[in-house]
């Protein structure tokens, strides 16, 4: 059994296969945490928790007597504020007008089988008869009816123990919530470093590795989306630890708003950390018998490495969060607008562009910003939703059955969180956009967003998406969002209640989106928020894929990619051919390295076909037919970072292995050129040892390629590449 209650003991273990985690009741009911790390045994492990008469360390009431027991010290499983633990807590609330201190004590538990649900949240899973279990444990105030009740999913075979808390008032009192943490975790000792990645619009997610001081580490995102700046998903390891070796824990946060993680070092040099929505500007009333839900967390611990852990992720992810059902199947490698035209097109250039993409062998054409309203730029138009029919020279649905007979599937552009005040719909209804009565608005990309925390709006955004569908034959959408959220206002709430507007939005975006799914099932949704501002776990239960930035420049890509693939599956990285010199940063970069680092994810292009050269289009021909040909190593195999860009000048490489070992693909693209070079291997990995596969004409064992290595072909010009596809034979040939 994956949980296990020692009654005499009072410990609840759980076991994954690689790890193990366990709380323990103590003797005045305070749910300690005593162990998360390499699996092991049911032993109770809260021998490693030594009581000392420590200074400064307060005792609650009743220990009052025994000054070597004190909450600022001993590990808990859900800190609260206001029972003598001075470290960054799980949760601060208060009844209203008394004191604002919560004091849990042990109320109970229940373990069933299956994974629990959250309302109106995204959350794991359990696949098709696997067999994952659920345990409840209920925490009480020590004095009023406010309970807490902690819930963990175990994910045995995944390596995967999911956290989420419920807070409940049952007094007749108002409880207010100033925070409200998914989880804490506490660990006394191993974890030096964190590993985050920050970044900006168009160079998100660079990896971050920074030693644990003491004080608090935090990042996080005010800006009502995950963010460019810094995303939810963190990894707590040891100093030593390397992409294939050390003790490492994941955390992923399934929130698309506004959140935090904090890890402090406290004086004892324990580290705890803890996750959720940010706590700045919320605040969650909670009258009689009401409840709040946190956001899940998803955490995942091995002693095998950051590699292993990526890929006990990535595996999760697709199995037991996504659910859209394009995560099995071929994605359309498509061409995209945006960058070919931005505003400017008309409905005959778009079916050039589309008579190219059919002759490329290409799936898929789609329609970027600009097609609706009155939208030549970016400062006008949002929210209103119907064709541009002068600028398309025809109807939507005569421009997608045109698309359709050259053979290819159509998608459009939509951002239907925003509104333009230069739009009908913000001159219909000025307050449905967010704005601080009496002020003149903040406004970002010129627009402002939609108040999602009022039903009105929830129900006019499910409408335009089906007149939208209803329109024609549409097979995507790609779901854009284009600015931070700030003067967060709902006048729709009264003034006390603005603390939950931001949250209320997130869980009004949600029930969009499920609709959306629900509704329908088929339709293939690209997540994207001027890029990658809103890549989280969260957004993945709803669309299969995320346009990964806004930054298409292969090289700047690498580091994108390589920070995105610690916490996301890379058949979620949306990633497309641009034209060279790039938009964003004019560099140059081969057509062939542009297909290679674009093929990392969700493969597609992102220019004018129109204009290219024949040798291009003979190029993007046999990127087509070979990313045809090996889409499943992409989607479905399991992924290794060979060398780190932000490590290695020279070269990054990556690889893709079948999880049975048959198939295996390895890319290097060059980052410098060097007179008189030495030459440069590299080492595959998860290979079949005594396996043979074919590399170059050359046979050789799966212990040689990944013990001895290959030799990498010169780089004949910069920013070169190269690629490799290899299977297993079934025997050796000599
Ligand atoms: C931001 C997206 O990331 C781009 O790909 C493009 O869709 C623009 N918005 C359109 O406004």
């Amino acid at each position: 059994m994956a949980i296990l209650f020692d009654s005499k003991a009072k410990t609840f273990t759980l076991q994954t296969k690689k790890s193990t985690y366990q709380m323990k009741i103590d003797e005045q009911g305070v749910l300690l945490h005593t162990y998360f790390g390499a699996g092991t045994d049911e032993s109770d492990y809260s021998y490693l928790i030594v009581p000392d008469d420590h200074g400064f360390c307060a005792q609650p009431s009743e220990h009052g007597g025994n000054r070597n027991y004190s909450l600022d010290f001993y590990p808990q499983e859900y800190s609260v504020h206001g029972n003598g633990d001075f470290r960054i807590k799980a949760l601060r609330a208060g009844l209203e007008g008394r004191v604002p201190a919560l004091d849990l004590r042990y109320g109970g538990y229940e373990i069933s089988d299956g994974k629990y649900a959250l309302p109106g949240l995204p959350a794991f899973f359990a696949g098709k008869e696997e067999k994952v279990h659920t345990l409840r444990i209920v925490l009480k105030d020590l004095y009023e009816e406010v309970y807490v009740t902690l819930f963990y999913g175990v994910f045995e075979e995944k390596d995967i123990i999911t956290r989420a808390a419920v807070i409940q008032n049952r007094s007749n009192v108002p409880l207010r919530l100033k925070r409200a943490m998914s989880m804490s975790l506490d660990f006394p000792e191993g974890m030096d470093a964190f590993i985050c990645f920050h970044g900006k619009h168009a160079g998100e997610r660079q990896f971050d590795r920074r030693t644990l001081h003491s004080g608090v580490t935090e990042i996080g995102s005010n800006r009502g989306t995950s963010s460019h700046q810094q995303n939810p998903f963190a990894i707590l390891c040891g100093k030593d630890t390397t992409e294939e070796f050390g003790s490492c824990c994941g955390l992923s946060l399934l929130y698309s708003g506004s959140f935090q993680i904090q890890a402090e070092v406290d004086q004892f040099e324990g580290v705890r950390v803890t996750c959720g929505i940010h706590d700045e500007e919320f605040e969650w009333i909670l009258n009689k018998d009401e409840e709040f839900v946190t956001p899940e967390a998803v955490l995942s611990y091995t002693d095998q490495g950051l590699g292993d852990l990526t890929r006990t992720m990535q595996r999760a992810m697709s199995e037991n969060l996504i659910r859209s059902p394009w995560k099995n199947k071929k994605r359309p490698v498509l061409v995209n607008n945006w960058e070919a035209t931005y505003f400017d097109f008309t409905g005959k250039k778009l079916l050039q562009i589309a008579q190219q993409a059919a002759r490329i062998g290409l799936d898929m054409l789609v329609l970027d910003d600009g097609w609706f309203g009155k939208r030549d730029d970016d400062n006008s138009g949002l929210g209103d939703w119907y064709v541009n029919e002068e600028k398309l020279g025809c109807t939507l649905r005569e421009l997608v059955e045109q698309v359709n007979e050259m053979g290819l599937q159509f998608g459009i552009w939509i951002e239907p969180e925003m509104v333009s005040e230069n739009s009908d719909l913000y001159r219909e209804h000025p307050d449905w956009a967010m704005t601080i009565p009496g002020r003149d608005p903040v406004r970002g990309r010129n627009q402002l967003t939609l108040d999602l925390s009022r039903r009105e709006v929830i129900e006019y955004m499910k409408a335009s998406i089906d007149q939208l569908l209803g329109m024609a034959n549409i097979a995507y959408i790609k779901w854009d969002m284009n600015r931070s959220v700030d003067n967060v206002f709902s006048s729709a709430a009264p003034y006390l209640s603005q603390g939950a507007v931001r949250h209320k939005y997130i869980l009004g975006l949600y029930e969009v989106m499920e609709y959306i799914l629900s509704r329908y099932p088929d339709l293939l949704i690209e997540g994207c928020s001027g890029g990658g501002g809103r890549y989280d776990a969260g957004m993945l239960y709803y669309v299969p894929q995320i346009w990964c930035s806004d930054n298409t420049d292969a090289i700047e890509r690498l580091r994108i990619h390589y920070g995105t693939s610690f916490g996301y599956p890379m058949s979620t990285v949306a990633a497309h051919v641009s034209v060279c010199p790039n938009h964003q940063n004019g560099r140059v970069t081969p057509f062939q390295t542009r297909g290679i680092c674009a093929m990392q994810g969700a493969f597609g292009y992102e220019l004018d076909l129109d204009k290219l050269s024949e040798e291009e289009i003979r190029q993007a021909k046999e990127q087509v037919e070979f990313y045809n040909m090996h889409y499943e190593l992409f989607q479905k195999g399991d992924y290794y970072r060979l060398s780190s860009p932000f490590e290695h000048h020279d070269f990054t490489a990556w690889s893709y292995v079948m999880p049975d070992g048959s198939k295996a693909s390895l890319s290097v693209v060059y980052t410098d050129l060097h007179g008189n070079p030495k030459p440069q291997r590299i080492k595959w990995r998860g290979l079949i040892p005594d396996a043979v596969y074919e590399l170059d004409g050359q046979e050789y064992t799966g212990a040689a390629l990944m013990r001895g290595g290959c030799i990498l072909p010169k780089p004949r010009e910069n920013y070169d590449s190269w690629m490799a596809v290899i299977e297993r034979k079934a025997k050796r040939n000599r």
